[in-house]
């Protein structure tokens, strides 16, 4: 693999971003999106590979058991905006995909979501995080991702959590804009990942009401405890461990799979000055996070 070295930020379109995200602007702007795909949107780490290896697990785990043993996840359902010299690009991937649906990642705030995905009138699942956890869980990810940006002490990163200066840019403009697409896009399905840790099954249950997919009763009961967290860390192909640009030594990728874990990194002082940042920013009171279920 070529030489990796870590990403500055960039501010690209008024978002904070690195290159391994932008390289490929034109191939994904451009990308031409087919009425059936499903496009996966999160800011980084709300969940994002557990509601990929559930998808994937609903269209294809009865009908092609050995995917699942044989291709990692993020081959599988590809991120359409990375990257990285050595690696095939997240739009290549995707335009090499077998199956249908194809299932996409991606990190991008919605501005940035390649047209086609509007005009096939995709279904999209964007699945949010309580931003305090999202913070704790993006902070060691950045920690063992040698193409993150340096993430250096945590009271920075806090700093710079609060500023949106993080890849991706402000995770207050991300969780947002997309709440407010949903009001007008109604193939948008929303979901929280305290919900899916408070009840798996009931969040599978919605999901499949949106996909319109009828997997019997058992089949559910089956993915629902397939996918719980210490199954997926032991998987290697849902665990990214096969990935070179991870550091596992550092941290591992799933790493606590817990809300509230916020609690052992934030300060007291911390605590308050981000809950009244918080309000400050999120006007909207239909959109509500919980920090502890
Ligand atoms: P933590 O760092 O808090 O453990 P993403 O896939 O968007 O990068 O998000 C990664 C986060 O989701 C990590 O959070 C990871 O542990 C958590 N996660 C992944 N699979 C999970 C599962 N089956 N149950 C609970 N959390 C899970």
């Amino acid at each position: 693999m070529d030489c990796i070295t870590r990403p500055e930020l960039v501010d690209f379109h008024g978002v904070s971003m690195t290159h391994y995200f932008t390289d490929n602007w034109e191939n994904v702007q451009n990308f031409q999106a087919r009425p059936d795909d499903i496009l996966i949107a999160t800011y980084p780490k709300a969940g994002t590979t557990w509601v990929s290896y559930i998808l994937d697990l609903l269209y294809f785990g009865q009908i092609s058991p050995e995917r699942q043993t044989s291709i990692p996840i993020y081959d599988r359902v590809p991120f359409l905006e990375i990257i990285v010299p050595g690696l095939d690009s997240g739009k290549d991937l995707i335009d090499n995909l077998p199956t249908t649906p194809r299932l996409i990642k991606t990190h991008l705030p919605i501005q940035f979501v390649p047209k086609s995905f509007w005009e096939q009138n995709c279904r999209i699942v964007y699945v949010a995080r309580n931003p305090k956890d999202n913070m704790v869980s993006f902070f060691h990810f950045d920690r063992m991702n040698g193409i993150q940006p340096e993430p250096g002490d945590w009271s920075s990163y806090f700093q710079r959590f609060l500023e949106g200066k993080l890849a991706f840019g402000s995770w207050y403009d991300h969780v947002n804009a997309w709440w407010k697409k949903k009001q007008t896009y109604s193939k948008l399905h929303y979901m929280f990942y305290e919900d899916l840790i408070e009840d798996t099954g009931r969040e599978i249950e919605k999901l499949c009401s949106f996909l319109g997919l009828t997997p019997s009763a058992e089949e559910k009961i089956k993915l629902a405890s397939g996918v719980q967290f210490d199954k997926m860390k032991k998987n290697e192909m849902a665990n990214y461990s096969t990935l070179p640009v991870l550091d596992f030594k550092v941290s591992p990728f799933m790493r606590k799979g817990k809300v509230g874990d916020w609690k052992n990194h934030f300060t007291v002082a911390q605590n308050e000055a981000f809950d009244k940042d918080y309000k400050d920013k999120m006007k909207d009171p239909t959109l509500k996070f919980r920090t502890e279920i």
